[in-house]
């Protein structure tokens, strides 16, 4: 395990099970955002995210489900995402210790290939649970958005005495709509799975206040941390791979060298100067 800390903002290489247990003090977190491999084959930097069966899968997860309820201050909230299919399971397994709040869906366009002989999968379900749902952090008032019946189509209310104006603007539903991350995007780092900026933006504007301590076990490209810094959050951030754990000390820490490796971002294909390296394919003749 390797840690690096820059003020508020700590990053670990390492086994979330394993930090969780030995380096996370029990009830000090105020908001977890846990999004774990999907058991669906994806490919972490050679690390598949596929366990043996599904059972094992399950097994895994709700080791470290119980982890975090245990690091979870009792007015915390817990944020969780797995596949479409596992989800079911996470549910009846959360609820039994937790107040699921709301039953999220993050939805997106298509990109590239589509499903042909059934409906293709456009979207990811989020689980927001709270330990105490007489006692949670949410401010709605950071995250409102637009009300089109008040906003664009200007309707009143005539069942209001005297008749009132709709409301400009509405706490979102649980349909929340982002693009996926893609490679043009500037906010686009080398990971398979990376979250939107918007969509933890949302997360923890919510589920949390400036000062607050923000976890994630699984962080991939660390944009929960990243967001949380710029929220004025502290934030812990566990990842096994060395290569994506390099990524969150340059995004987070703001550290661009490592022990004489630099941590730069690779320029994408469109910024390299040199034009003959923009060319993807090289002509036959
Ligand atoms: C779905 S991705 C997370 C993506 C992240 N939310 C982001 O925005 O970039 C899951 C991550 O968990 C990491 N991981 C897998 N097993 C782990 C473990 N036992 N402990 C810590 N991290 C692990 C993978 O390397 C991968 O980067």
């Amino acid at each position: 395990m390797n840690k690096y800390s820059s003020n508020d903002h700590t990053i670990y290489n390492g086994d979330a099970l394993e930090i969780l247990k030995n380096e996370i003090e029990d009830n000090s977190i105020d908001l977890i955002f846990a999004d774990p491999p999907y058991n669906i084959g994806k490919n972490f930097n050679g690390r598949k995210g596929k366990w043996k069966n599904d059972e094992s899968y399950l097994e895994w997860c709700y080791q470290w489900i119980n982890l975090c309820l245990l690091k979870l201050k009792n007015n915390g909230s817990f944020y969780v995402m797995t596949s479409t299919q596992f989800m079911p399971y996470f549910d009846i397994y959360i609820q039994k210790k937790m107040d699921i709040l709301s039953r999220i869906v993050w939805s997106y366009d298509s990109s590239g290939v589509q499903a042909k002989k059934y409906f293709g999968s456009m979207y990811e379900p989020i689980l927001f649970c709270v330990k105490d749902k007489k006692n949670y952090t949410f401010n709605s008032e950071d995250v409102l958005v637009e009300a089109k019946t008040g906003a664009k189509r200007k309707l009143i209310d005539y069942r209001k005495n005297p008749p009132q104006p709709y409301n400009t603007q509405k706490v979102p539903g649980n349909v929340w709509n982002y693009p996926r991350v893609r490679y043009r995007m500037a906010e686009y780092e080398k990971h398979p799975t990376q979250k939107p900026i918007q969509l933890l933006e949302r997360i923890v504007k919510a589920s949390s206040n400036e000062g607050d301590t923000v976890l994630d076990p699984f962080s991939g490209t660390f944009t929960t941390s990243y967001v949380a810094k710029i929220l004025k959050r502290k934030s812990i951030g566990i990842e096994i791979d060395e290569e994506y754990s390099k990524i969150g000390i340059r995004r987070v820490l703001e550290q661009y060298d490592l022990n004489g490796e630099d941590l730069s971002r690779e320029p994408k294909i469109y910024e390299i100067k040199n034009p003959k390296q923009q060319t993807l394919f090289e002509p036959k003749i």
